[in-house]
């Protein structure tokens, strides 16, 4: 059928069923002459809207192909407001929990696909190694396994087994590859790497995504040694056609087409950049709408063979033909799942599961017995935006929808007074101090062009801490009368997502002040950080006698940290991500090389200030009995629960290659896996590893494992204390 249709097209409408049109850009009087024109696909437009555009598709276009709908569904379907929104990929990742990833990518593409969408750009499968970068929060951390792991768990949940089901949406691997890496953290900028390199580091959660099945792939928009990963054929055709054997569509980014002329100056005109891009393997553009006519007149003028154009719409058509859309252009979805009760309540459970304890001096699970006044402090405490996070309502409308906040949610300071309601705790709030140091501001929630105006202004730096003194003064005042006080500080909206990188990963505005403040107090205080990313709080662990780190928790963020606090569970979050003590330490990350000088700075600790994988449990657990069959690659340890309450531990394998011909990290994740144990209750774990955990990139870019001493690890986190060592001989 798909050959059929292809000797049928016209070079006109194989060039449009390439273009992906983004309609909150053009309006929606283009997009219906782009509709009829044959268009491959539209992104960002919802609801009625889309199926309008489908319907001219369907009817209008001469071989009324249906168009693929795309959106940003990066932490549930959030440019919705009625949407379950869940926490960011960084939160989730904190829960180490494949199958509750996978659930909450399933939830999503039920909510996606009942809004007439076919296909989400999730999941970031770029490592979050330095946290200045902007996109922190959408990745599932530094680690290669766990993002490969929890990536193709996700995948499986958006797309199920079967891609024409109501309730599948494609999935899109993104960015391929190395986003992660652009030089000083800064968005979309140059990216130094190697082939070698994407292949030992970059490459294994995207292997992952096409074992998972992954129906497309969205090009990155940085370079490797000064060539665009737009028009390396490389990259799209030889390593991902040929060797991973990625079978589905590759999308470019954000106009990566114009780019190449525009930014990345390696042509002036838009028929030289087409023909570069289409060449080297991408089937579809996104945005870049002079493709059309640039690769058209390409062909016509013999500089491309139309093959290349029939090899892009063979790759597009073949998954538009697994999804059933030429049968049911629309999908069903499954009517009500929007925001139903039973995705709420795997929001919550992955809110939950999310909360990691960094510090615990004893004071959690804090006593209720033990306090009558709670100061509730904090700019984060009761603004749902910035516990949100990016790639919502708020922060990408959707033209002509509302940024107004959305009800159900549960806000720290919300869930404080939810689980006080039966005590007779008081409870006071303090906002006590802006993020961005411009005075106290709480939005009125205005229509999406005054909205975008202010996130604007508060993107600016100027940090005017009088205007600050009167909520510090207030908070002071609250302060003094309580016996607890519970800190809600981290960063905003405004400062995570594309462009919104950061030079220095403080504390901003006078927060820092704030909690110095009230620590001369002398009142026990527990932090709660909310935020899109690990920052350097090294006086506000010194300051405080309890840290939990809560990223963007999404709708139930607020409620998941405080019933923490008051131990109606115990938190098992272990962190995906290293926070560096000081901003010039990073990138932090655990798996890096030995180094010559320790790696070390004279004026910054070699360690970071919370490493990979640590988090504490109100209980806590010892390891021993660790094995290794080296028939099976199978590692087994026992894990005991030494404390009085039940917890869920988080067991990780970590490997050390010893002596290898090219140089390895000092330790690298191999596999992990969680373990509920009863108070006293020792269990056996068995984890089988990957034989490319054991193995190396070489200098010619093959994998190889190499034979000779590997030690294995088993234990709570990275860091060498919290480890049982075994030297094996492979
Ligand atoms: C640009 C971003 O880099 C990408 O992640 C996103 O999916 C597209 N814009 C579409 O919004």
């Amino acid at each position: 059928m798909i050959d059929e249709l292809i000797s049928k097209m016209t070079l006109e409408q194989k060039a449009a069923q390439m273009i992906q049109v983004p309609v909150a850009m053009v309006g929606m009087e283009k997009a219906k002459e782009w509709a009829r024109k044959g268009v491959g696909s539209f992104l960002h437009v919802l609801g009625d809207d889309a199926r309008e555009l489908q319907r001219i598709a369907v009817e209008q276009s001469e071989l009324k192909i249906p168009v693929v709908f795309g959106i940003d569904a990066i932490h549930g379907h959030c440019l919705n407001r009625n949407a379950t929104i869940f926490p960011s990929q960084l939160a989730m990742a904190s829960s180490w929990d494949r199958d509750l990833v996978r659930r909450v990518g399933h939830a999503t593409a039920a909510e996606v696909a009942t809004d007439g969408l076919h296909w989400t750009f999730s999941p970031v499968l770029c490592l979050g190694r330095d946290a200045r970068w902007g996109r922190i929060n959408e990745t599932f951390g530094e680690d290669k396994y766990l993002a490969g792991e929890l990536g193709a768990s996700i995948i499986k949940g958006y797309q199920g087994d079967d891609l024409s089901a109501d309730d599948s949406v494609l999935a899109c691997a993104k960015h391929f590859i190395a986003y992660g890496e652009a030089t000083g953290a800064r968005d979309a900028y140059d990216t130094e790497v190697t082939y070698r390199k994407i292949k030992d580091e970059f490459l294994p959660p995207f292997k992952k995504a096409v074992e998972a099945g992954c129906a497309t792939f969205m090009t990155a928009y940085g370079s490797v040694d000064g060539t665009p990963f737009t028009i390396d054929r490389k990259t799209l055709h030889n390593i991902l056609r040929e060797e991973l054997k990625f079978d589905g569509f590759l999308i470019t980014d954000w106009d990566n087409v114009n780019a190449l002329i525009r930014r990345q100056r390696v042509c002036d005109n838009i028929g030289d950049a087409s023909a570069l891009a289409a060449k080297a393997g991408n089937d579809m553009i996104m945005c870049s709408t002079e493709f059309y006519e640039g690769i058209i007149e390409q062909v016509r003028s013999g500089k491309i063979e139309e093959k290349y154009l029939d090899e892009a719409v063979r790759h597009i058509l073949t998954i538009k033909l697994r999804m059933g859309l030429f049968e049911k252009p629309d999908k069903k979805g499954v009517p009500g799942s929007i925001g139903c009760e039973a995705h709420r309540k795997t929001s919550l459970e992955a809110a939950r599961k999310s909360i990691t304890v960094l510090k615990n001096d004893g004071i959690l699970p804090v006593n209720k017995k033990n306090i009558r006044r709670i100061a509730v402090i904090g700019p984060n405490a009761d603004d749902i935006r910035a516990q949100y996070g990016d790639w919502t309502y708020f922060t990408h409308p959707v033209p002509g929808r509302f940024t107004e906040p959305q009800r159900p949610y549960v806000t720290l300071l919300e869930g404080i007074k939810e689980s006080l309601k039966d005590s007779d705790i008081e409870v006071a709030y303090a906002y006590g101090c802006s993020v961005n140091g411009r005075g106290y501001y709480k939005g009125d929630y205005p229509d999406t062009g005054a909205f975008m105006e202010q996130v604007y202004q508060d993107n600016s730096h100027d940090n005017d801490g009088s205007k600050e003194m009167p909520y510090i003064n207030e908070a002071a005042e609250i302060a003094k009368k309580a016996d607890l006080i519970i800190l809600a500080l981290g960063d905003n909206y405004n400062q995570a997502g594309e462009y919104n990188d950061r030079a220095d990963l403080n504390l901003s505005g006078m927060q820092e002040a704030l909690v110095r403040i009230l620590s001369t107090m002398k009142i026990p205080i527990i932090t709660v950080l909310i935020s899109s990313k690990p920052l350097a709080i090294p006086q506000i662990v010194n300051w405080s006698d309890a840290v939990v780190c809560a990223f963007n928790g999404g709708m139930y963020g607020g409620q998941a940290a405080s019933e923490a606090i008051f131990g109606d569970f115990n938190p098992q979050g272990r962190l995906p991500i290293s926070f560096p003590v000081m901003t010039g330490q990073v990138p932090v990350y655990y798996n890096q090389f030995p180094g010559w000088h320790e790696g070390r700075y004279v004026d910054c600790p070699k360690e970071p200030l919370f490493a990979f994988g640590e988090g504490l449990s109100y209980t806590w657990y010892e390891y021993s009995n660790l094995k290794f069959d080296k028939e099976t690659k199978t590692v087994s340890v026992d894990v005991s629960n030494k404390g009085s309450v039940k917890g869920v531990e988080t067991v990780q394998v970590y490997i050390d290659d010893v002596v290898s011909s090219v140089m390895t990290a000092v330790k690298n994740l191999a596999g992990f896996d969680k373990v509920e144990l009863e108070p006293g209750q020792t269990k056996t774990v068995s984890i089988k590893l990957e034989d490319d955990s054991f193995s190396v990139v070489l200098p010619d870019e093959t994998r190889v494992i190499e034979p000779g001493e590997f030690v294995i690890m088993a234990g709570h986190s990275s860091k060498d204390e919290d480890l049982i060592k075994l030297s094996v001989e492979l």
